[in-house]
């Protein structure tokens, strides 16, 4: 078995097919072209294997999906357009009418809209949230009708774990379908096919891709239910990733390993910094060995992303724009993952967005900061944070 390294350069690729060029091609086409009749007939047989219709799949896609199964170690993958289309169609693809989910409470927010706007308002399912620190609490949550455990280990905001392999021996007792966003940890860090996840999901928009250029998504699982939603969701919902997306994605993927290696030190060296801080109430990032699951962390993940929150010692709105608003090599902006560092106050939106109450209710803070650690120099973003946490009363 060589090592991930060597195997996510080269995996899936078949430079023969194309005149030996050393990257593949975007196939930048929408449909494929048969000799004859027996032979489109033939590839009906298997559109789920076979290149029809680009809606479908396609084969910059494809090297892609399958170098991702193989680090995932599942037995296929699909790409979507968007974290969001991944999330939405693995959701959508357990649910049943009137069935019953139990979610993270601290899950991706448009991942609980989905859930509120759609499976419950429109499809009359029921949702129990839990905090998912311990299992019994999904245990005690399971109904008759549950279909569904959606899962996001480390979640957002807090960074709060679940212990997979205990959720999905549960689930698999009940008959119940387990998802899980793997974002933060990326299939590097952590593989909870391995512990009996059922299907995996990502938003490629972060590390996977990388280099802030592309939005996309992935699905990874079995390959019964992987065909089944490619017929289904992937193919009726339409939401597919373009060639040229796919194809940036394949480029990140050969510094997938090495780009992993270095945020884990950069986060590392950052939040040991933040930690030691006297400003600083409380760092949430689970490669701390203070952070409160770090025996789990250990557990179920081989290395730490960078994103992490940290909430100052005051409580003071002023406070803490003055903060940000110093921060020079830190951007103030969404998403994270990528080469460059960010900054972002997730109040800026919830409240714009969610009631106090419901705010409150997911265990978030007003004053959480929320600090992702690019590929800069880990010395020169300490030295930034410094000269702006100095001018914090
Ligand atoms: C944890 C997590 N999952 C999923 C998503 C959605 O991904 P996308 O923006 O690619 O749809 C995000 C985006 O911020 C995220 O933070």
């Amino acid at each position: 078995m060589k090592k991930e390294t060597t195997e996510i350069m080269h995996y899936g690729e078949k430079p023969a097919q194309y005149k030996g060029a050393v990257i593949p091609p975007i196939f930048q086409n929408t449909l494929f072209t048969f000799e004859d009749w027996d032979a489109i007939d033939r590839a009906y047989d298997y559109p789920e294997e076979n290149y029809i219709y680009s809606r479908g799949n396609n084969p910059t896609a494809t090297v892609v999906e399958e170098k991702l199964a193989q680090l995932a170690h599942g037995e296929k993958a699909k790409l979507f357009a968007s974290g969001m289309a991944a999330i939405s169609a693995a959701m959508l693809h357990f649910s049943k009418a009137n069935g019953h989910i139990i979610a993270i409470k601290n899950s991706y927010g448009p991942a609980k809209n989905f859930i509120e706007q759609f499976l419950v308002a429109k499809m009359g399912m029921t949702v129990t949230y839990v905090s998912g620190k311990d299992v019994a609490e999904f245990a005690d949550a399971l109904q008759a009708e549950t279909c569904i455990i959606y899962l996001e280990s480390p979640s957002s905001v807090i960074f709060s774990l679940q212990d997979l392999a205990a959720v999905a021996t549960l689930a698999k007792q009940h008959h119940v379908k387990t998802i899980i966003d793997n974002t933060w940890a990326t299939p590097i860090f952590q593989k909870p096919l391995t512990l009996g996840i059922d299907l995996e999901v990502h938003s490629c928009t972060k590390y996977i891709g990388g280099h802030s250029d592309v939005v996309a998504g992935v699905m990874i699982g079995s390959k019964v239910d992987l065909d089944q939603i490619f017929h289904q969701e992937h193919a009726l919902l339409g939401g597919k990733i373009a060639p040229f997306e796919a194809w940036l994605l394949l480029r990140s993927l050969r510094t997938l390993p090495l780009r992993m290696n270095q945020f884990q030190k950069n986060g590392m060296k950052v939040a040991q910094y933040l930690e030691a801080h006297p400003k600083i109430a409380k760092v949430y990032y689970p490669g701390l060995a203070s952070f409160e699951q770090a025996e789990l962390a250990n557990k179920q993940m081989s290395g730490f992303s960078s994103l992490m929150s940290v909430e100052l010692q005051t409580d003071s709105i002023e406070q803490i724009k003055r903060f940000v608003n110093k921060l020079e090599i830190f951007q103030i902006g969404v998403s994270w993952g990528g080469f460059e560092s960010l900054v972002y106050v997730p109040a800026i939106s919830y409240m714009k967005e969610m009631s106090v109450e419901a705010i409150a209710d997911a265990g978030i803070s007003l004053r959480n900061i929320r600090i992702a650690i690019g590929l800069e120099d880990a010395d020169d973003l300490i030295t930034d944070l410094e000269q702006a946490l100095n001018v914090v009363e």
